[in-house]
């Protein structure tokens, strides 16, 4: 509904130029924003957010507290807390999944519009809300990101609970992984091994549990009815990742990005594929240049795959990676979209309709 209502509202100041930056966006975007002259959106009649699949209940949230006057940042930091603090998802906060050494090491930033001030903390341990440190980054300080054991000092100094963030359901993902990447070294592998996990009885009998793996994390945008956007990204990042590793989801621009005057953009998948061509940054260019928010999500996946064909170990075929990447873009009336590299990947949306799924575009078969 806030779709169609917006896409009536949406204004050009000049159809020629739109026409004139998609063409430039093919060369480059950089000369796509010279070329093109300002669009003026209007903001949507109630708020709306958007997040990753997981972020359901994130976006019903921010879209309620929003409502009530609160800030876009507050509103969307807000949301994902409710999933940072989810034993039940592995992709972020409390119940993650840890790194190599079983550690659980957390990634996050925000952006507010209105500002265009942002906060990002980067392998936080201990910590459940990571977003709200990166909230704080932004508030209280000069700076924009904070990491590691500095990252922890700053949280508690703020008042936020040092807690064990391995779940049970973690640990035993994580030993399972242990076990089954070893080949032939200390760590028995569940086949190999003449004892269950309750110390009973030779050999394992029936199916071996398959070994989570997650690249998953929760991108939640939101702008209000005064057309004041803001975003955020927070995750456990990489599975068993190599600690210290840090995502896209911490970078400024990569797993996130803001331009109060255009819309919001985010990420969750491959980091390190995010990172290397500045996704969420690129969107909110695109987006700039005239593309509608679908668009410049498949506009940024297009670029992404054309990068990791440098790398052949990337590929699954010549034309298609082997890892995912989903985008989400939010303009500032409020319209909305969101594309995956494959096909069943889904994004969620609240507004004056209520909150529900959406299938994301994508961009292979
Ligand atoms: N997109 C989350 C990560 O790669 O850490």
């Amino acid at each position: 509904m806030i779709h169609e209502h917006s896409r009536r509202q949406f204004l050009r100041t000049s159809s020629v130029a739109s026409v004139g930056a998609i063409g430039a966006l093919s060369g480059a975007a950089a000369g796509a924003r010279a070329e093109t002259r300002p669009i003026a959106w209007v903001a949507p009649k109630s708020p709306v957010s958007i997040s990753s699949g997981n972020g359901l209940r994130a976006v019903e949230r921010a879209v309620l507290r929003i409502g009530e006057g609160l800030d876009p940042v507050l509103g969307v930091v807000e949301g994902v807390g409710i999933v940072e603090a989810d034993p039940d998802d592995m992709t972020v906060g409390y119940g993650g999944l840890p790194n190599e050494r079983g550690v659980v090491q957390l990634d996050s930033s925000v952006m507010h519009g209105p500002t265009h001030k942002a906060g990002s903390v980067a392998c936080i341990e201990n910590i459940m809300h990571p977003a709200a440190v990166a909230l704080k980054v932004l508030q209280t300080t000069d700076h924009v990101m904070i990491v590691g054991h500095g990252a922890y000092e700053f949280a508690r100094a703020h008042g936020f609970p040092h807690e064990d963030l391995l779940t049970d359901k973690a640990r035993r993902a994580w030993l399972r992984w242990k076990q089954t990447s070893s080949d032939r070294d200390d760590w028995l592998d569940p086949g190999q091994m003449d004892w269950n996990e309750e110390g009973t009885s030779v050999g394992l009998a029936g199916e071996v549990e398959p070994v989570p793996f997650t690249y998953g994390t929760i991108h939640c945008g939101a702008v209000d009815t005064s057309g004041n956007l803001s975003a955020c990204t927070t995750t456990s990042g990489l599975s068993y990742k190599i600690p210290g590793r840090v995502g896209d989801s911490p970078i400024i621009g990569a797993g996130m990005y803001v331009d109060n005057q255009i819309g919001s953009a985010g990420a969750t998948g491959r980091g390190e594929a995010v990172i290397q061509s500045c996704g969420s940054f690129a969107i909110v260019q695109a987006m700039e240049a005239g593309m509608d928010p679908t668009q410049a999500c498949l506009h940024v996946l297009r670029k992404i795959v054309s990068n990791s064909k440098r790398q052949k170990r990337l590929m699954r075929d010549a034309e298609r990676p082997d890892f995912n990447v989903v985008m989400y873009a939010l303009r500032k009336d409020g319209v909305h979209g969101s594309a995956a590299m494959f096909p069943g990947a889904r994004y969620a949306v609240a507004d004056g309709v209520g909150a529900r799924l959406e299938p994301c575009a994508a961009l292979f078969e």
